[in-house]
């Protein structure tokens, strides 16, 4: 079977890495594959019979004369550039990263960026920088009611991970009813002290309550001190978070947007942050990136940024996810984590 890598890479190492540990994960799985890896521009011409190709958010255009082409396997879990792409072929199926080490290092980012905002722990950096020594209040996390936007891959793992914390977790969806749901948290043992490694299985029960649909929204944001955004970007979410969204929340509630920029409506958050009516704002990605630089988020008081780096593809884990995805289509078996091109995700 002939696969195609091709993608935007932040660099030739990248794009390098990626192709050696897609091959090392084919030869484990025992799987024949002709890997073609795309370094031109403008591309060459690839071989009638390329089947798969392993992308990265490639140029527009890229999966264009691909006649014999069968799955798109995507290696970001978001799929909304890659289906922005008008010439995409359109029966070919597309499958999305799914691995659980992202979703884990989301659940990470999420749980730091809930207690940072809970604690205050980004108000004691700035009184650091300024040689204050003043304690702030201490909340108890079960006071604090944290919204969870997207019960998916994502979604679940942060709500898990932060409920497993003790704070109050809802969680919002698109459809599938609504109630609650019990998650299983089961973080990892280690060593307890000196003297050799200890096996230690600790599972954490959790609690989580979903609501599904619009109708939901406006009262689960009333109710809700910090909200974390995992949604995918599609046409039902692109710019959600607006002066209306916003104006729900209590005065003083905090974002967390580790989805995609373009849910946010900019000029809305910033006026919202300016005004004072929301407490902070923790953002990862944004509407243009890199954020371009003079962008007002760079020095807002009220904006913590990190620069897409929440949850990062990890090719050691994420190519033996690739690989088990293609050894599925060359043995006819169903695929797994495939994108509904009409929801987007
Ligand atoms: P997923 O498994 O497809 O889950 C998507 C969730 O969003 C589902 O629960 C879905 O509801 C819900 N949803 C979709 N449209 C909705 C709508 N209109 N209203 C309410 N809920 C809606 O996706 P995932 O793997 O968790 O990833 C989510 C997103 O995280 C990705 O698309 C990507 O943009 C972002 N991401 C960011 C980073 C980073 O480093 N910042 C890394 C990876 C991913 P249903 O369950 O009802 O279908
Ligand atoms: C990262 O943002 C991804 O979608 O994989």
């Amino acid at each position: 079977m002939d696969v195609l890598l091709t993608g935007r890479w932040a660099n030739d190492e990248e794009r390098e890495g990626w192709a050696d540990a897609l091959r090392h994960a084919a030869e484990v799985a025992g799987l024949p594959l002709t890997w073609w890896v795309d370094r031109g521009d403008p591309p060459p011409t690839w071989p009638d019979r390329v089947e798969v190709a392993v992308v990265a958010n490639p140029p527009p255009g890229r999966l264009q004369g691909l006649p014999k082409l069968r799955l798109i396997q995507s290696l970001w879990a978001g799929v909304d550039r890659l289906l922005a792409d008008p010439t995409l072929p359109p029966q070919v199926p597309i499958a999305r990263m799914v691995d659980p080490a992202m979703n884990a290092a989301m659940a990470e980012t999420a749980l730091w960026a809930v207690l940072t905002l809970h604690r205050g722990f980004h108000h004691y950096a700035v009184q650091q920088r300024a040689g204050v020594w003043r304690q702030r209040a201490q909340r108890r996390a079960d006071e604090v009611a944290v919204t969870v936007l997207g019960w998916g891959q994502m979604g679940r793992a942060a709500a898990a991970r932060l409920a497993a914390q003790g704070y109050r977790v809802r969680a919002w969806r698109a459809g599938g009813g609504k109630g609650g749901a019990a998650l299983t948290h089961a973080p990892d043992g280690g060593p307890l002290d000196g003297g050799g490694t200890v096996q230690v299985q600790v599972q954490v029960q959790v609690q989580v309550q979903v609501q599904a649909g619009p109708a939901a929204l406006p009262a689960l944001l009333a109710d809700s001190e910090i909200v974390v955004n995992l949604l995918p970007l599609t046409d039902a979410t692109r710019g959600l978070i607006d002066a209306d969204f916003l104006a729900r929340l209590p005065a003083g509630a905090a974002l967390v947007n580790l989805a995609r920029g373009g849910h946010v409506v900019e000029a809305d958050l910033l006026a919202a942050l300016d005004s004072g009516w929301l407490g902070h704002a923790l953002l990862d990605v944004f509407a243009t990136e890199p954020l371009p630089a003079g962008h007002p988020f760079w020095s807002h008081p009220a904006v913590t940024l990190l620069p897409h780096a929440a949850a990062l593809t990890d090719a050691r884990s994420a190519a033996a996810v690739v690989v088990e995805n293609l050894r599925a289509l060359h043995c006819g078996e169903p695929l797994r984590h495939r994108v509904d091109r009409q929801r987007g995700y």
